[in-house]
């Protein structure tokens, strides 16, 4: 069995974050939300991993490599453009060959792993298994309806009117027969190549699609909400763990990991939250569900449920909440006069001031 992570796409509801990287990148509890989906696979069992890569391919490379740190051995794919899913597997074809495969979403984020679907999979012999979660906001997914007999009657992308509350998870396991279905549909309305049409093919060819409900934790990380909510999430589970300094002054309270060469003084730190290597905190409260990424430095300051991207800068700001913030960043307070708000923003920013 073989895998195959898409890690391309444009983030556009991350920007200005993804102007610059990449959406999969962006850290959970100061890891990348990919690594989560490769360290998943490779549960799984599954090492043989492509993956496929945009216009953010140097960035993903260069943090992946060749996968040896993770156990699995990868091999890079391009994609020109951001055609859809299910273009994605079309030019995966040599990759992939006539082998099963699993094609995880790299900006998704599940708890629990998929080992137990992989070995459910693996031992039927369906077309195509799918997973399916309930989801308030349905119309911003696939939507399946499943008939009385729990088996798929259709499947429809990002539906106007859903007929049901039940989204497709970004993971999907595949026999050989997914690579006729990618090459009979068409590009959808938003001009994307839909794995949700190639199973809805599959369907409509009399071959099997099997549904499994999920009731684990799930999240598309598409959006800011998303990111703080699976940060908060992951950080939870945390084991606290000090491996900088502290100086007696501070006061870590709670599940709190202090990276190698981290500097925490004069500072509250309340956990779950995650200090990076080589960050500095002085003066400084952290709050809960916060992980402030390597190279950080946080001074006078107070942040809470945030995230902070490597090597920023926050000094004299107090306070910063719900917020994700990008990399090489300077926050500080104004010191000329007139005393106003002097901000360098990137395209698609958004601040509110309090
Ligand atoms: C994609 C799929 C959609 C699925 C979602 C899960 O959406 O097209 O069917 O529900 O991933 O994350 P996209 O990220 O392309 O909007």
């Amino acid at each position: 069995m073989k895998a195959l992570v898409l890690a391309g796409g444009a983030g556009t509801r991350l920007r200005p974050i993804t102007h610059t990287s990449a959406k999969q990148l962006v850290p959970v509890a100061n890891k990348p939300v990919l690594f989560y989906g490769l360290e998943a696979i490779r549960d799984a069992g599954v090492t043989d991993v492509g993956i496929i890569v945009g216009d953010t391919h140097a960035e993903i490379e260069a943090a992946v490599g060749d996968g040896a740190a993770l156990d699995i051995s990868v091999t890079y794919i391009r994609q020109g453009a951001p055609l859809g899913l299910a273009h994605c597997v079309l030019i995966a074809r040599d990759f992939l060959g006539e082998e099963e495969f699993v094609m995880y979403l790299g900006d998704n984020f599940l708890i629990g792993g998929i080992t137990a679907l992989v070995d459910e999979f693996r031992a039927g012999s369906c077309d195509a298994q799918i997973l399916l979660t309930k989801v308030d906001n349905p119309s911003q997914f696939g939507v399946a309806e499943l008939g009385r007999d729990g088996q798929v009657v259709s499947l429809v992308e990002k539906p106007t009117n859903p007929t049901s509350d039940l989204a497709l998870v970004g993971v999907y396991m595949f026999r050989a027969g997914i690579h006729e279905a990618v090459r009979a549909i068409k590009p959808s309305w938003r001009s994307e190549l839909e794995i949700t049409d190639a199973l809805q093919w599959l369907i409509d060819s009399g071959r099997q699609v099997r549904p499994h409900l999920v009731s684990g934790y799930w999240k598309d990380t598409g959006r800011l909400e998303d990111m703080l909510e699976c940060n908060r999430q992951v950080l939870e589970t945390i084991e606290p763990r000090v491996t900088g300094s502290v100086d007696v002054h501070s006061q870590l309270i709670g599940r709190v990991v202090v990276e190698e060469g981290a500097v925490i003084e004069r500072s509250t730190v309340r956990g779950p939250a995650i200090i990076g290597r080589d960050s500095v905190v002085r003066d400084t409260y952290v709050g809960p569900f916060t992980s402030i990424y390597f190279g950080c430095t946080l001074e006078d300051t107070e942040i809470e449920h945030s995230i902070v991207l490597e090597e920023s800068t926050i000094r004299g700001v107090s306070r910063i909440e719900d917020s994700l913030i990008g990399k090489q960043v300077e926050v500080s307070p104004s010191s000329a006069l007139p005393r106003a708000h002097r901000l360098m923003l990137g395209d698609h920013s958004r601040v509110s001031i309090a």
